[in-house]
C-alpha cells in the first residue's frame, strides 16, 4: 500500500536537529508515497489513519531511528589486500606498503581485471551487508580504476545498483586516488589526462555528484588537488577531500577555500583548518575505523565540535586501510576512543552524515517531507548502539516506506 503508518516507537528519534536528537516518546510516524508526511505522537497519528487502509508497522515500544548515512566509502571494488593487513600486523606501515607498490594500485589492477558482472556481483553483497547494519544511504567512490574505461565502469556499476538495490547510492568521482603505474614518473601528466580526458566523459555519463582527491603526502600535492578540484567544479562537481590524513599538508585549509562540502580524514589538521572549515560551513567526515586499523591516533573531534564544526561520522569501507562496513565498531571507536557522546555519534551517522553528501534536505532526519528512510532497534533505547559493544541491534530496516530488511525472517 502507499501509506505506512509506524507507530508505537517507545523513543522517536527524530534527529531532527543537528546537534539535538529531538526525541518524541511514543512516537508515530505516517509515510506516503515513500515521503514521510506525519511525525508525532502515536496516540494522535492513531486517530489521523484507517488502520485498515495503510501497511502498519508496530515498533512495541522499540527505538525508532532514520536510516544511516554511510557518507565515505569505496565499497566498489574487486580483489582483496590480506597479504598487506598481515604486513601491518607485523609492523609496517601504510606509506611503506604503499612505497614497496602495495596499496591503492594493487586493488586498482584487481578492478580493472574484473567484469562489469563481477565487480557489481561483489559491490552488491556489500551493500546487503551494509543495510544489514541499517544504513539505507552510501557513498561511493570510483578511483580503483584510474583509466577511462574502469573510472567509467565502476560508475557504471554505482548507478545500476542504485537503481537495484534498496540502498541508495550518492557516487564520487575520486580518479585522483593515486598516481596509476603507467604515469608513475609524471604525475602532472596524469592530471592533465583526468582533466583533459577523463572528468567531462565521467560527468557525461551522469549520476555523479562529486569530486574528490586524496590530498596527502605522497599522493597528491595541495596545489593539484586544486587544478582537479576546480575543474570538478566547473563541470558542476561538488568538492570533497580526503584531506591531512597522513601528514599536516594544509588538506582541511583547502576544503575551506574550495568550498568543499566536507574534508574527510583530518587525522592529523591544523588549528588554523580546523577554524577555516569552521568559518566556510565544510563538514568534518571523520573515519575512526580507519585509524584504528591504522593504529593511529583518533581525529580531534572534541576540538572541532568545540570550534563549532558539523561532524559526520563513516566507515571509510575500502580493501586497505579499512575493510570494514560495520556500523557497532563505528559507534564503539568514536564514543569510547574518539570522545564523543552517543548523541553526536547518532547525529554524525544521519542529519551530519546527510549534509556531508548535500542530501540533508532528503535524508538523515525524521521530519516531513524526507525518504521514509527508518530503522528500528532491538532494544530498549538507542544507547544501546554505543553500550552493547559490537553487536548489530537493527531490527528492520524500512527504505521509502517499504521494509527492505527484516532481522527476524532471515
Ligand atoms: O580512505 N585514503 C585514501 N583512500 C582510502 C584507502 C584506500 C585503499 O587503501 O585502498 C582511505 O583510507
Ligand atoms: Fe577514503
Amino acid at each position: 500500500m502507499d501509506k505506512v503508518f509506524i507507530k508505537n516507537a517507545g523513543q522517536l528519534v527524530t534527529c531532527a536537529g543537528s546537534r539535538d536528537l529531538m526525541i518524541i516518546e511514543d512516537g508515530a510516524v505516517i509515510i506516503e508515497n515513500g515521503v514521510i508526511s506525519r511525525v508525532g505522537k502515536t496516540r494522535e497519528l492513531i486517530t489521523e489513519v484507517d488502520e485498515n487502509q495503510c501497511d502498519v508497522i508496530d515498533a512495541g515500544g522499540k527505538p525508532v531511528l532514520p536510516g544511516f548515512v554511510d557518507c565515505h566509502t569505496h565499497f566498489c571494488f574487486a580483489g582483496y589486500r590480506d597479504d598487506e593487513f598481515r604486513w601491518r600486523l607485523q609492523g609496517m606501515s601504510y606509506t611503506e606498503i604503499m612505497r614497496r607498490g602495495g596499496g591503492i594500485v594493487r586493488t586498482v589492477q584487481s578492478t580493472r581485471a574484473a567484469s562489469f558482472e563481477e565487480l557489481k556481483s561483489l559491490s552488491s553483497r556489500r551493500l546487503n551487508s551494509m543495510l544489514s547494519f541499517g544504513v539505507t544511504t552510501v557513498e561511493g567512490k570510483t578511483g580503483y580504476g584510474l583509466d577511462l574505461e574502469t573510472e567509467l565502469k565502476q560508475v557504471k556499476v554505482m548507478k545500476e545498483l542504485s537503481r537495484e538495490h534498496p540502498v541508495d547510492i550518492a557516487i564520487t568521482f575520486l580518479g585522483a586516488h593515486a598516481v596509476p603505474s603507467e604515469y608513475k614518473d609524471n604525475p602532472d601528466e596524469y592530471i592533465n589526462y583526468l582533466i583533459q580526458e577523463v572528468m567531462p566523459v565521467i560527468v557525461e555519463e551522469g549520476g555523479v555528484d562529486f569530486c574528490d582527491v586524496f590530498c596527502d603526502q605522497g599522493v597528491f600535492t595541495v596545489e593539484q588537488t586544486r587544478q582537479i578540484l576546480l575543474r570538478g567544479q566547473e563541470l558542476g562537481l561538488k568538492s570533497r577531500l580526503h584531506a591531512d590524513e597522513i601528514a599536516q599538508v594544509g588538506g582541511a585549509e583547502l576544503a575551506a577555500e574550495m568550498g568543499a562540502v566536507s574534508a574527510d580524514h583530518l587525522l592529523k589538521v591544523s588549528d588554523k583548518g580546523i577554524e577555516m572549515m569552521a568559518e566556510a560551513g565544510v563538514v568534518a567526515v571523520l573515519l575512526p575505523i580507519t585509524a584504528f586499523s591504522l593504529k593511529e591516533p583518533y581525529a580531534p573531534a572534541r576540538k572541532m565540535l568545540g570550534a563549532g564544526l558539523r561532524v559526520a561520522l563513516a566507515t571509510d569501507l575500502n580493501p586497505g586501510s579499512c575493510y570494514s562496513e560495520s556500523i557497532p565498531l563505528l559507534f564503539a571507536l568514536s564514543t569510547l576512543y574518539m570522545g564523543l557522546t552517543i548523541e553526536e555519534a547518532v547525529l554524525g551517522l544521519t542529519i551530519n552524515a546527510a549534509a556531508a553528501i548535500a542530501r540533508d534536505r532528503e535524508i538523515g532526519s525524521i521530519e516531513v517531507g524526507k525518504l521514509g528512510d527508518v530503522i528500528i532497534l532491538d532494544a530498549p533505547s538507542y544507547t544501546h548502539l554505543a553500550y552493547h559493544i559490537g553487536v548489530n541491534i537493527v531490527e528492520k530496516v524500512i527504505k521509502k516506506g517499504q521494509i527492505v530488511f527484516d532481522k527476524g525472517e532471515e
